[in-house]
C-alpha cells in the first residue's frame, strides 16, 4: 500500500475507533511495545505494572487490552465484571507458555515450604498456584519483602530471576524460562552499538541475558527505561528491548537520539495487533478473555498481594 494511502487509512480507523470507544464506554490499554498506531489510538501506554494497575482501578464497562494474552487475563481477573478484549486473541506470550501448572505443581513438592513468586508473564491458572505476583518495575521489591528463612522458587523468567537474586542477595530457585525477544540480544551486539556510539549510554531489559545486562548503565522496565531518559543529561540511547518503545522515547524525548541494540528485538506477538483488528473487536465485542471464578480466587490473591506493595 502507498504511505498517503496507509495514512490516509490510520487516519480514519483512529477516528472510527474514537468513536466507537465513547459509544461503548471502552478504554483502550496499550504496551509500549505495541505497534505506533496503536499505542496513539490508547488512553495508556505502558509497562504490565502500569497496565495492571489501570485496569484494577478504570470505571470503563469495556477494557480494549492491546498486547498479549496473560496482560488481558490479568485486567479480567481484577475487573471481573467488565468486558475484556483482546483484538487478536492468538497474541501469546511464548515466555508464559514456559510453565504449565502441572509442572509447577510438581516442582513445588520437591521444594517444601517454597514461597512461589511469578512474573506476571504466565496464565492465570500459573498465578493462582502461586504466592505473590511480580513485574519488572517491582520484581526487587517483591522479592526483597519476603520472609529470610524460606526458600523462593521465582518463575519462569531465569534471566529476571538472575538480576533480582543479584540486586537483593537472596537465593532464588530458578526457572528455566526466558523471552524468546529478549534472550537474542547478545553481548557483542551491545559492544557493536558503544563502539557505534561511543557516548550513549545502555539502557536494558532485565530479561535480557547476565552477560549483556552487565554491560548497561540502567537497567528498568519498559516505563522505568522511558523515565530514566527523561530525566537523564545524556542526549544518545542505545536501547535493549522491543523495538516499541521508540515511539514513546521519541516522544517524550524529543531532541534525545536511541539506537536500538539489535534489529532482532521485535516480539511478533506483541505486533500481532493491528488497528484494523482493534477497530472489529470494539464492532464486535470479541474476542473476550474471561478467567473462570475457581482460577480467578487464587490469581487475584497473588496479584493483589504485588500490587498493595507497589
Ligand atoms: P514490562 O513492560 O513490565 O517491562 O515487561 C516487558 C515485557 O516483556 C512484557 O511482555
Ligand atoms: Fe513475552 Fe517477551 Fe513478547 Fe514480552 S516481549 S510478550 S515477554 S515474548
Amino acid at each position: 500500500m502507498e504511505e498517503k494511502e496507509r495514512e490516509e487509512k490510520i487516519r480514519r480507523l483512529t477516528e472510527e475507533i474514537k468513536q466507537l470507544k465513547r459509544e461503548r464506554r471502552a478504554v483502550i490499554l496499550s504496551h509500549v511495545y505495541q505497534r505506533p498506531e496503536v499505542q496513539e489510538v490508547a488512553d495508556y501506554v505502558g509497562d504490565s505494572l502500569g497496565l495492571s494497575q489501570q485496569a484494577a482501578k478504570t470505571d470503563a464497562e469495556v477494557i480494549v487490552f492491546c498486547g498479549v494474552h496473560f496482560m488481558a487475563e490479568s485486567a479480567a481477573i481484577l475487573s471481573p465484571d467488565k468486558i475484556v478484549l483482546l483484538p487478536e486473541i492468538k497474541a501469546g506470550c511464548p515466555m508464559a507458555d514456559m510453565v504449565t501448572v502441572e509442572d509447577l505443581r510438581e516442582t513445588k513438592k520437591e521444594i517444601p515450604g517454597a514461597i512461589v513468586v511469578c512474573y506476571v508473564n504466565t496464565s492465570a491458572a500459573v498465578k493462582a498456584e502461586s504466592d505473590v505476583c511480580c513485574t519488572s518495575a517491582n520484581a526487587v521489591k517483591v522479592v526483597s519483602s519476603l520472609p529470610k528463612d524460606r526458600p523462593i522458587l521465582f518463575i519462569p523468567d531465569q534471566n529476571l530471576g538472575r538480576y533480582v537474586a543479584k540486586k537483593t542477595g537472596r537465593d532464588l530457585i530458578l526457572w528455566g524460562g526466558y523471552c524468546s525477544t529478549h534472550d537474542r540480544l547478545t553481548r557483542e551486539e551491545v559492544l557493536e552499538a558503544k563502539k557505534a556510539h561511543p557516548g550513549a549510554l545502555v539502557l536494558v531489559h532485565p530479561e535480557c541475558r547476565p552477560e549483556v545486562v552487565e554491560l548497561a548503565d540502567a537497567v528498568a522496565s519498559t516505563t522505568g527505561m522511558i523515565r530514566y531518559a527523561r530525566e537523564s543529561e545524556a542526549r544518545e540511547f542505545i536501547i535493549g528491548t522491543e523495538e516499541g518503545i521508540l515511539h514513546q522515547f521519541r516522544k517524550q524525548c524529543p531532541g534525545k537520539s536511541f539506537y536500538l541494540a539489535s534489529p532482532k528485538l521485535i516480539c511478533p506477538n506483541m505486533k500481532a495487533t493491528t488497528l484494523e483488528k482493534v477497530h472489529r473487536s470494539l464492532l464486535t465485542l470479541e474476542p473476550r478473555v474471561t478467567v473462570p471464578p475457581e482460577i480467578r480466587e487464587g490469581a487475584l490473591r497473588a496479584l493483589a498481594r504485588m500490587l498493595e506493595l507497589s
